[in-house]
């Protein structure tokens, strides 16, 4: 990699604007805006979340630009999310990327929001050592779960994942019915470290290979807490640490145990987590735990890596910069794309 290059990208898939500037690959700058609107509705509310985009974009990149310490004359090309994600979220980031592409005259380069999350793990300071190919990658986002077998930067093959809610998905309408904040994944996870998790039992999916489902649990959670709210109507309170402790260990076990029998089928060692929920902290226990009892070499993101960041979309731009991957000016944002669906 050109350890000169200097690249702007921008993260605008879902509720949070953010923009990065890399060197090489190393971080100068990741600055983020957070759209705190969307916690009274309990989830991201897509028009308001676009119109948040709008307001942010000019300043957040504004700042990203002034933390690095460089000029728009020294950027050597603009990155953006192109999806998956909220169309009218992308379509922020998309049409900004494009105008300040032409007007510095220098090359757009298009990402793949999943990939991004993966390919985190080779900025600089993610981890100690990057991961070696192949390796297997546990992608559990608000929007996606996944394992995905990472043969090369752009070579990735889904080998499961959820057939209905993703992981964050369900840490948030859990949350929603212990009546706490979105995103509730977060605030579980604090605590959860007060509470008791063999409390209360939650029903597992069991589905084959290495999909996922988790909306059973989410409803096994709901009937479980209207029998009980019946009985005494301030169980929750109650109890909310012990609940907040049980529902996080169902997940993280569900998660987990299809994630090691991918690992022992394939008989690969090297094991990495990305994406928002990769921030749990019992799911970066549960990792520790395994690398001591199978030998794994794991692959655990510095925070500001894991939830939704436009470092990890600059660090995609600088894997394609080097392979001459441009995108065309006249490219549109996607809603829908899939990690196979390479963009390279
Ligand atoms: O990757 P991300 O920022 O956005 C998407 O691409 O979806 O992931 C956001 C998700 C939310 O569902 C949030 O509740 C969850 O990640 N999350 C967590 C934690 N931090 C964020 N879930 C559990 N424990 C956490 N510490
Ligand atoms: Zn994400």
């Amino acid at each position: 990699m050109n350890d000169s290059t200097i690249i702007l990208g921008i993260e605008s898939s879902c509720d949070d604007t953010s923009a990065a500037v890399i060197q090489g690959s190393k971080i100068l700058s990741n600055i983020a805006a957070n759209q705190e609107i969307h916690n009274e509705y309990g989830g991201v509310v897509p028009e308001l979340a676009s119109r948040a985009h709008q307001q942010n974009i000019i300043p957040v990149v504004q700042k990203s630009l002034n933390q690095a310490k460089i000029q728009q004359k020294d950027i050597s090309a603009i990155a953006f999310t192109r999806g998956p994600g909220l169309l009218g979220s992308l379509l922020v980031g998309t049409s900004f990327a494009k105008s300040l592409a032409m007007s510095l005259n220098v090359p757009l380069i298009e990402v793949n929001h999943l990939q991004a999350h993966i390919l985190a793990h080779f900025i600089e300071d993610a981890n100690p050592e990057p991961p070696k190919f192949p390796f297997l990658c546990l992608t559990v986002s608000g929007g996606h779960t996944m394992i995905v077998l990472v043969k090369d930067y752009f070579k990735m093959e889904i080998l499961g994942k959820t057939i209905d809610d993703a992981a964050g998905e369900a840490f948030d309408k859990i949350g929603k019915i212990l009546g706490l904040d979105y995103p509730a994944g977060p605030i579980i996870d604090r605590l959860a470290k007060e509470g008791n998790e063999n409390a209360f039992q939650f029903s597992k999916p069991k589905l084959e290979q290495y999909n996922y489902s988790f909306s059973g649990i989410k409803t096994s959670v709901l009937y479980f807490i209207q029998k009980e709210v019946k009985k005494n109507p301030h169980f929750i309170q109650e109890h909310l640490n012990d609940l907040c402790a049980s529902v996080q260990k169902t997940i993280i076990d569900t998660l987990m145990n299809k994630l090691e029998k991918a690992a022992k089928d394939l008989g690969i060692k090297e094991v990495a987590i990305a994406g928002g929920v990769s921030a749990n902290s019992a799911l970066r226990q549960a990792m520790h735990t395994k690398a001591e009892e199978l030998g794994w070499n794991i692959y655990i993101p510095k925070f500001e890596y894991t939830t939704d960041n436009a470092a990890m979309i600059a660090m995609v731009a600088q894997l394609k910069y080097e392979r001459g991957l441009f995108a065309d000016l006249s490219i549109s944002a996607s809603a829908r794309y899939d990690m196979e669906q390479d963009f390279s």
